[in-house]
């Protein structure tokens, strides 16, 4: 029992204090030999400020890290590879023209394998991906792998360089169910093996699944520990918000509005993306297109917006044929909130209220001159909208955590007068409590007559907010909810294309 328990690594009294924030106050993780283990916590609760310390990208203002035992210092990425820390970064790190192969090379300065033979390498990390049966062959180029695969690969590395410990921070955050479970899988068996792994994320159902121990933190504090056996998923959601959270939906009333429509798309084609797309938005609508990643929903929001193109079909903005582009989609009150927040969507060394003003400056630059009090305002609403935190207007929105990060981009939109609101994925990254405040925000934009259109993979989510539900697969609409009561098996079903043939669209 002593050695199922023994303790990899132990980090004690963990400061670090940012500008703005005391982002980690005296906090304590440890993390066992062959365990998951789960960090919890709201957007900003500081999180990968403890994970960016472990790994020598931030150093930390006190503290200590013990590893095996030993006291030990890490103050850039080298040292933590020394310790045998492995982190898949979001952003992935791999060279796209590259092999599978050349690339886990490139990640060790020196071959661990010694100097042999280029076959023989190539080799040797084909049979490390034969016993984890990882579904990539290393000779595989890399820019024809899907992230599911790309992160596989990343993980490869961090294995043919013997990590002990290998950190994912929100690796599901854009793969597909399967795809997710295949991870799921290689965790297992990582653990297996005897590695330790840092889980972060903000799907808790696959945390309660997967982990064998939780730390939460809350406002850059300790908010409890617990076991495999002790987890009462709402007690944990309590320790990470402080406070209770009312039931999330099963499933839906659905209804068909009569409003005017707003705004609508005919036989709509991007060959190889979609094909005979067909629907209407009704002013003060939330629309909803579900599906898996990869159905091609993404794509036809952004054509509708004019940020790609499309080969056939008609939008109609009401009732009138319009061609699309971001310039008249902005005069025309559209909003597009992309799904890839992290990279799309903001100015990092840009204030709150610098980005908010940004696509605003129509209105508070008169004559050419901009109003600093209106901006203030603007950045203020923004802020308190989305429940922002630190709920501080100028802090740079590169320095905030990346769910506070995405709710600024948010809040740049949701703070202008709009008439269609196309919004993809609204909630990925957003912790739990916030997440029932943008459903409220998408709600109220209803409720003034916005013509909502969202694309979502959340079936909770979808349920909360739908007025409507439509279905796509593969680039066509495969079914439509639109009365009647909706549950997650309907549209999981559907989504999975188990369609009656005579009801498919
Ligand atoms: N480079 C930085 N400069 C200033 N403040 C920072 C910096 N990095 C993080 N912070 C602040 O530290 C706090 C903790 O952020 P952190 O990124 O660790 O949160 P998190 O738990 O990972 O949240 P999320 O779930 O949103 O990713 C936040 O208030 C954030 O604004
Ligand atoms: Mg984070």
């Amino acid at each position: 029992m002593s050695e199922k328990n023994e303790l990899l690594f132990e980090m004690r009294n963990i400061e670090k204090i940012f500008a703005h924030v005391h982002a980690l106050d005296h906090v304590n993780f440890d993390v066992r030999k062959g365990e998951v283990h789960a960090l919890l916590g709201e957007n900003g609760a500081g999180k990968s400020t403890l994970i960016k310390i472990l790994t020598g990208v931030y150093t930390k203002d006190g503290g200590q890290i013990f590893m095996d035992g030993k006291e030990i210092e890490i103050n850039s990425r080298d040292d933590a590879a020394d310790a045998g820390i492995a982190v898949i970064f979001q952003e992935l790190s791999l060279v796209p023209t590259l092999s599978v192969y050349q690339n886990i090379l490139l990640g060790k300065e020196q071959s661990r394998f010694g100097f042999i033979s280029d076959r023989a390498e190539k080799q040797q990390i084909q049979e490390l991906i034969d016993r984890y049966g990882f579904p990539v062959k290393a000779t595989d180029i890399v820019e024809t792998l899907s992230v599911a695969q790309k992160q596989m690969v990343e993980i490869l590395k961090a294995l043919a360089a013997d990590a002990k410990l290998v950190i994912m921070d929100e690796p599901t955050a854009s793969l597909s169910s399967r795809e997710s479970e295949l991870l799921y899988k290689i965790i297992n068996q990582l653990r297996d093996r005897g590695v330790s792994i840092i889980y972060i994320s903000h799907r808790l159902e696959e945390v309660f699944n997967l982990s064998d121990r939780i730390t939460i933190l809350r406002d850059g504090k300790n908010a409890g520990v617990v076991e495999k056996e002790n987890i009462v998923p709402s007690e944990i959601v309590k320790m990470m918000i402080g406070k209770e959270l009312s039931e999330s939906t099963a499933s839906r009333e659905l209804h068909t509005s009569d409003a005017e429509v707003e705004l609508a798309v005919k036989d709509l084609t991007h060959i190889g993306a979609y094909n005979h797309v067909s629907f209407e938005v009704k002013k003060g609508e939330v629309l909803v297109l579900t599906g898996l990643v990869g159905s091609g929903r993404t794509e036809v929001i952004r054509s509708i917006y004019g940020a790609d193109p499309y080969d056939s079909g008609e939008i109609i903005f009401e009732g009138k044929v319009i061609k699309p582009s971001i310039k008249r989609s902005v005069a025309n009150g559209f909003g597009l909130i992309p799904e890839d927040r992290r990279t799309q969507g903001f100015s990092p060394l840009l204030s709150v209220t610098g980005n908010v003003a940004l696509t605003s400056y129509d209105k508070i630059a008169k004559g050419g001159f901009v109003n600093k009090k209106d901006e203030d305002a603007l950045g203020r609403k923004a802020v308190e909208l989305t429940d922002l935190r630190p709920a501080n207007p100028n802090v740079k929105v590169g320095d905030l955590s990346g769910g506070n990060q995405q709710k600024a981009v948010l809040g740049k939109w949701l703070t202008r007068d709009l008439k269609v609101v196309l919004i993809d994925e609204p909630t990925v990254g957003i912790d739990i409590g916030a997440k029932d405040e943008i459903y409220n925000i998408i709600e109220g934009l209803a409720e003034q007559g916005v013509a909502v259109l969202m694309v979502s993979s959340d079936i909770a989510e979808v349920l909360r907010v739908a007025h409507r539900i439509i279905v796509m697969r593969e680039g066509k609409i495969i079914k439509e909810f639109n009365h009647g009561v909706a549950t997650q098996e309907d549209i999981l079903l559907a989504s999975s294309g188990f369609v009656d043939e005579k009801e498919a669209a």
